[in-house]
C-alpha cells in the first residue's frame, strides 16, 4: 500500500463532511430540548442559579479550582470598572491515588492545600472569608452554594462523593483540618466561571466553553435568563469509528462522555495511539519496528509537538519516534505520523465548531446578533491549528454570518470566574 492509500484509509475514518456537521447540529438541538424539558437526553442541561455579571461587582474573594490535573487556590480582588486582580495563586498537583481514592482523602487534600496556601501567603484565620468553589463536574444544583455530584468525569473516581453535596463535603473537610473562617459563597462549573469572568467586561458574552483536559459549555438560556451548564462532553449523537469504540471500551467510563473523548486533551492522544498501533500491526508502517505502541505512548501534548514540527526533515517527530524505540523511520513515515495527528485533532476542532454553532443558533437561529464566546483551556490556547480550524469550520457552516461568533480567549476564567460569581450574588442581595 502506498502512503497515500494508507492515509486515505485513515482519512475515511476521521473525515466529517459539512452535511454530517449540520446533522449533528440538528441532533444537538433535539438533545438540548429534551434535556431542558427534563426528558432522557445525553445533554444534562443543568441550571446554575446565576446570570451574567454587570461589571459593577466588587470585593475580595478566595477561589478554589478543582477539575484538571492541578488543584488551585486563588486570591482574587475585583475593583472598580471591571478590574480583576489575581493577588496570589497556589497550584497543587493532585496525586493519581487521591483522584482515585476515597472522597475523604480527596477533600482532605483540598483542605490541606488551602491551609498551605493560607500559611504561604500569610492569610490569617481570624477574618471570615468568602470563597468561590469551581467544581468542574456535572452537578445538580439546588441553589448557588449547593450542588450534588451526578457522576465523575475525566480521571476522577474518588468514592463516596457521587450523590453527595460537595459544599458540605468541603466544609466538613475544612473543619476536620481546623479551618472554620471560610464561608462558601458560590459554587460553579468552570464553563460558568469562564462565561461570567468574560461577561464582567463584555455584557454580550452569552457562551462559556472549556477545551482542556475535558470539554464542556454553558450558555444563557433566553427563556429563563439563567446560565445553563450543558455538559456537552456527554453528547452521543455523532458518527463514531472503530477506533472510538475501542478507545471508549478501554476508558474508565465506557459509554459516557462520547463527544469529550473525541475532542479533549485527556483523550486525543489515546485515539492517535490506536491508529498508529493499528497501522504498525497491519505492517503498513514501520515494518521492522519491534517497539510496542501502548497506552500512554502518544499523549495530546506529544501530538501538539508533532504537529508543530515544520522542519524539512521532521526532526522533532524523528526524536519522538526514537524515544519510543522506532529508530529508523523514513521521512515519508514521519510525515504520515504527523498527518495522523492532524486528522485526529482536525476532527476534534470541527466537532467543537459544530457544537459551538448549535449552542449559538439555539439562542439566535437567524444569527441576528453578535455573540461573545468566552473560551479557555490548554487545547484552545496551545494546540497548533485548533482555533484556526474552528474559525474555518464556522465559516463553512454559516458563510458571512460566521462573523457573529466573537471568540474570546478568557484567560483563567475557571479560576477567577467563580470569584465574580460570588460577587454577583453578593451584589444582587
Ligand atoms: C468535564 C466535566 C465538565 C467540565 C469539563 C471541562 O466535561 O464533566 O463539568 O466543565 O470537563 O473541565
Amino acid at each position: 500500500m502506498t502512503n497515500e492509500a494508507i492515509l486515505k484509509k485513515v482519512q475515511a475514518n476521521f473525515n466529517l463532511s459539512t452535511n454530517a456537521l449540520k446533522e449533528m447540529i440538528g441532533a444537538f438541538h433535539d438533545e438540548m430540548r429534551l434535556g431542558l424539558e427534563g426528558h432522557e437526553s445525553s445533554l444534562k442541561m443543568l441550571p446554575t442559579f446565576v446570570d451574567r455579571a454587570t461589571g459593577k461587582e466588587l470585593g475580595s474573594f478566595m477561589a478554589l479550582d478543582l477539575g484538571g490535573t492541578n488543584f488551585r487556590v486563588l486570591e482574587v480582588k475585583l475593583g472598580r470598572g471591571g478590574k480583576v486582580k489575581v493577588e496570589h495563586v497556589g497550584k497543587y498537583v493532585i496525586p493519581k491515588a487521591v483522584m482515585r481514592g476515597t472522597g475523604e482523602q480527596l477533600f482532605n487534600f483540598i483542605a490541606q492545600s488551602i491551609e498551605k496556601f493560607m500559611v504561604d501567603h500569610r492569610i490569617g484565620y481570624d477574618k471570615k472569608r468568602d470563597l468561590g468553589f469551581t467544581f468542574s463536574f456535572p452537578m445538580k444544583q439546588t441553589d448557588i452554594t449547593h450542588g450534588m455530584l451526578i457522576n465523575w468525569t475525566k480521571g476522577f473516581t474518588a468514592t463516596g462523593v457521587v450523590g453527595k453535596n460537595v459544599t458540605n463535603l468541603l466544609i466538613a473537610a475544612l473543619k476536620r483540618n481546623g479551618i472554620d473562617s471560610i464561608k462558601v459563597a458560590a459554587l460553579a462549573n468552570d464553563t460558568v466561571g469562564t462565561m461570567v469572568a468574560c461577561s464582567y467586561q463584555d455584557q454580550r458574552c452569552d457562551v462559556g466553553i472549556i477545551f482542556g483536559t475535558g470539554t464542556n459549555a454553558c450558555y444563557r438560556e433566553p427563556s429563563t435568563e439563567m446560565i445553563v451548564n450543558i455538559e456537552w462532553g456527554n453528547f452521543n449523537k455523532l458518527p463514531i469509528n472503530d477506533y472510538d469504540i475501542k478507545h471508549d471500551k478501554a476508558s474508565n467510563n465506557p459509554g459516557k462522555q462520547v463527544m469529550e473523548k473525541m475532542i479533549s486533551g485527556m483523550y486525543l492522544g489515546g485515539i492517535a495511539q490506536l491508529v498508529l498501533a493499528d497501522l504498525i500491526k497491519s505492517k503498513l508502517i514501520f515494518k521492522n519496528c519491534k517497539a510496542k505502541i501502548t497506552k500512554g505512548t502518544v499523549t495530546t501534548t506529544r501530538m501538539s509537538h508533532i504537529e508543530a514540527d515544520l522542519s524539512k526533515k521532521l526532526t522533532k517527530v524523528d526524536e519522538y519516534l526514537d524515544s519510543i524505540g522506532i529508530i529508523d523511520s523514513s521521512l515519508a513515515e514521519r510525515a504520515l505520523v504527523q498527518k495522523i495527528c492532524e486528522l485526529v485533532s482536525r476532527r476534534a476542532a470541527r466537532i467543537s465548531a459544530a457544537a459551538m454553532s448549535a449552542v449559538v443558533t439555539w439562542m439566535d437561529p437567524q444569527l441576528k446578533s453578535d455573540h461573545t464566546i468566552a473560551i479557555d483551556g490548554t487545547l484552545y490556547e496551545r494546540y497548533p491549528g485548533f482555533r484556526k480550524t474552528i474559525v474555518a469550520t464556522l465559516k463553512e457552516l454559516h458563510n458571512s454570518h460566521a462573523k457573529k461568533f466573537k471568540l474570546t480567549h478568557t484567560q483563567d476564567g475557571s479560576g477567577i470566574g467563580v470569584a465574580v460569581v460570588a460577587a454577583v450574588i453578593a451584589h444582587s442581595k
